[in-house]
């Protein structure tokens, strides 16, 4: 099926991060923490993922408090002592196995639901208290809120350095807390973190950014993930042009952003008109950085239909292969495969096409 995957197996380095291929293990929500501690069978799960070859493993969402980052059962943090030995257990078995791993910091901001929660009297966080354009369901962030957000974002990447990870990804896409401050249908704050201009919806971030850069030093890689599609609508387009996207990349950059990771349900999709350069394609030409780019890779159907109940065949990777020659990007991620299975990169490497096999979402009940 493939072409020539030698592309796929190229090394990548930037700076402290060494990467043996261009393979990006997708963050995927696993559920499988109990009492928000990552276990033995969670940390076997990624080491796995190391021993198949996999070039960075980004780990699930991980919360960045114990109170309003998350409403999802299981989820794990990156707070607690016992969470925080979790952690390190899972980063041992990855780099015994010779993987590269970073955490991916999570605050799911309007998308926690209070009431399936510890807490649910304490209210969500969003830039406006709006899940849904138009309609307000909460609050808008305080200034005290929103300065313990950005504080505990901080925190929690000092915290991955401490325990060994060998870099951070920001959770800035799919709607949650960071991504309520990029969309202007979400932000209609009048404040220093809202206003009609990219400068000002990106000054959450921007400020995580450059705080956490102050704290962790300059050589250490801190990735932020983008998407311009949300969960409430998939047609949403916050940046429309180039130019727009610019100035939502530029101000990040200029806090100390080095890797883009920029999440897209099909990869293949143009992101402007008249050209078939793809989100990350674009995010890697207008900020000179590096961009991850990610969805459907080697399935056919996409992930939030995956959910729904849809099954994906195997499917060719020749386009990747074609945009990835053309250095479009720079490493891709990939999602469904390798959850489903650890040796998916050593299969595609070797060419056992016909031991690839289609994803349902009956995979997500275990932690293989
Ligand atoms: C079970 C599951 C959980 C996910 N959880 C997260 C998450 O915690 N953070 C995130 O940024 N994306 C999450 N995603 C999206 C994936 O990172 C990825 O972008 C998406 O699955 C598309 O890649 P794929 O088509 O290769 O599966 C999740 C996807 C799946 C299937």
């Amino acid at each position: 099926m493939p072409g020539n995957v030698d592309v796929l197996f190229e090394p990548f380095e930037m700076g402290a991060l060494k990467l043996a291929n261009r393979i990006v293990m997708a963050p995927m929500t696993r559920s499988f923490s109990p009492g928000n501690v990552p276990g033995e069978d969670v940390a076997a799960y990624y080491r796995r993922r190391a021993e198949g070859g996999v070039g960075l493993i980004l780990t699930e969402g991980v919360s960045t408090n114990t109170t309003t980052a998350s409403g999802t059962p299981n989820v794990p943090n990156i707070v607690t002592d016992e969470a925080k030995a979790g952690w390190a257990r899972v980063v041992s078995g990855v780099k015994a196995a010779g993987g590269v791993i970073g955490v991916q910091l999570w605050h799911e901001g309007a998308f926690r639901n209070p009431a399936k929660t510890a807490h649910p009297d304490i209210p969500s966080w969003s830039a406006s208290g709006m899940k849904v354009p138009g309609k307000q369901v909460g609050a808008p962030m305080s200034d005290a809120e929103i300065e313990t957000a950005i504080t505990e974002f901080v925190d929690g990447a000092v915290a991955a350095k401490e325990i060994g990870f060998d870099c951070v990804e920001f959770h800035g896409a799919h709607s949650y807390l960071i991504d309520s401050f990029f969309w202007e249908e979400t932000n209609l704050r009048t404040d220093k973190w809202g206003g009609p201009n990219w400068s000002d919806r990106t000054a959450f971030a921007a400020e995580i950014i450059h705080r956490t850069r102050e704290r962790v030093g300059a050589d250490f890689p801190l990735l932020i993930r983008l998407s311009q599609w949300k969960q409430q609508d998939f047609s949403a387009r916050p940046a429309k042009s180039p130019d727009e996207l610019a100035q939502w990349l530029t101000p990040l950059v200029d806090a100390g952003i080095d890797i883009f990771h920029c999440s897209q349900r099909r990869f293949w999709e143009p992101e402007f008109e008249n050209s078939d350069l793809n989100f990350a394609g674009w995010t890697q030409k207008l900020s000179g950085k590096p961009a991850i780019s990610v969805g459907s890779v080697g399935l056919s159907g996409e992930f939030t239909a995956a959910y729904a109940g849809e099954v994906s065949q195997p499917a060719s990777l020749d386009e990747l292969i074609r945009r990835m020659e053309a250095r479009e990007f720079d490493l891709i991620a990939v999602g469904r495969a390798l959850l489903q299975d650890p040796d998916w990169l050593k299969k595609i490497r070797d060419g056992r096409n016909d031991e690839l096999a289609v994803f349902s979402k009956d995979a997500l009940a275990t932690l293989y």
